[in-house]
């Protein structure tokens, strides 16, 4: 049973786990709970008040999740005040089991794991669904997340102890792949600006969640070597200026508006 007021704590990218929080949101509120969203690319983990109750919110990359990400979970105070937690992440489909060794860290911690739930939302890399599909599988995602809600609410849900196998999982896919930790994709993936398409808007500029991208006044983007490919600046980018090498022809997926996340 969640306490009077929830802290919840999300990042999307490109909007998959925005429309589940948000959705969780309505379903809290509507049952008299006080929920409070805070950007975790905005949010010192310091600052969190340990007498709510904390939700997580992040998508799967990498069969993980994106680094600031991870480094705002492991700077999470310690607590002594029965403080309860609880995380969704969205995924295209296979999120490599990060919800046991998140459980782990929480509970050394402090924290009461009080539920936990990975929703399948349509991918965001590796792009080709046509726009039917993607409508279905948001409803469907959107749905699992107010049932998820419910559950939180009612004191059904559940972090539980998660199989030996599934951690196991998750320290030998991170192992074999070291992906995030290694940024590879600065060296193979990295995003760039074609300066024939862009108009200098600046929206990537805003949008970039690790200020990865830098912008003088009159000149053209510049991408650093920082990028966790949250594929927000080439999914939003109005004049499709920034491609991902990875989407077919150069499809992109937004799943909301880029004012849900413009700085
Ligand atoms: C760099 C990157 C890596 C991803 N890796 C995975 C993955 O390992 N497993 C998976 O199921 N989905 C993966 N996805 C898909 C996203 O987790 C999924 O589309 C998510 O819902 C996106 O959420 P967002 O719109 O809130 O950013 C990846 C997406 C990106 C951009």
């Amino acid at each position: 049973m969640v306490k009077g007021v929830i802290d919840f704590y999300y990042f999307s990218g490109t909007g998959n786990t925005l429309l589940v929080v948000q959705k969780m949101r309505d379903v809290f509120t509507l049952e008299g709970i006080r929920v409070n969203l805070h950007k975790i690319e905005e949010s010192n983990p310091e600052d969190i008040n340990l007498n709510h109750t904390v939700g997580l919110g992040f998508p799967i990359a990498e069969m993980s999740t994106y680094n600031f990400v991870w480094n705002f979970i492991k700077a999470l105070p310690k607590t002594t005040l029965s403080t309860e937690i609880f995380m969704v992440d969205t995924l295209a489909g296979f999120s490599g089991g990060i919800v046991g060794p998140l459980r782990e860290i929480l509970k050394n911690k402090g924290y009461i794991p009080c539920g936990a739930k990975e929703i399948v939302m349509p991918p965001n890399i590796f792009f080709i669904q046509d726009a039917g599909a993607c409508k279905k599988k948001v409803e469907e995602g959107i749905q699992k997340a107010e049932k998820y809600a419910q559950d939180i609410v009612n004191g059904k849900s559940q972090w539980g102890r998660v199989p030996v196998l599934s951690d196991a999982m998750y320290y030998a896919s991170r192992a074999s792949l070291k992906l995030t930790e290694s940024n590879i994709n600065q060296k193979f993936l990295r995003l760039e600006t074609d300066e024939e398409e862009c108009r200098k808007c600046g929206i990537c500029y805003r949008l970039c969640p690790v200020n990865n991208i830098e912008m003088e006044e009159g000149e053209y983007p510049q991408h650093g070597f920082n990028c966790e490919y949250c594929l927000r600046c080439t999914s939003f980018c109005p004049r499709g200026a920034i491609p991902c090498p990875v989407n077919y022809k150069g499809k992109t997926y937004q799943a909301v508006k880029a004012k849900e996340f413009l700085k």
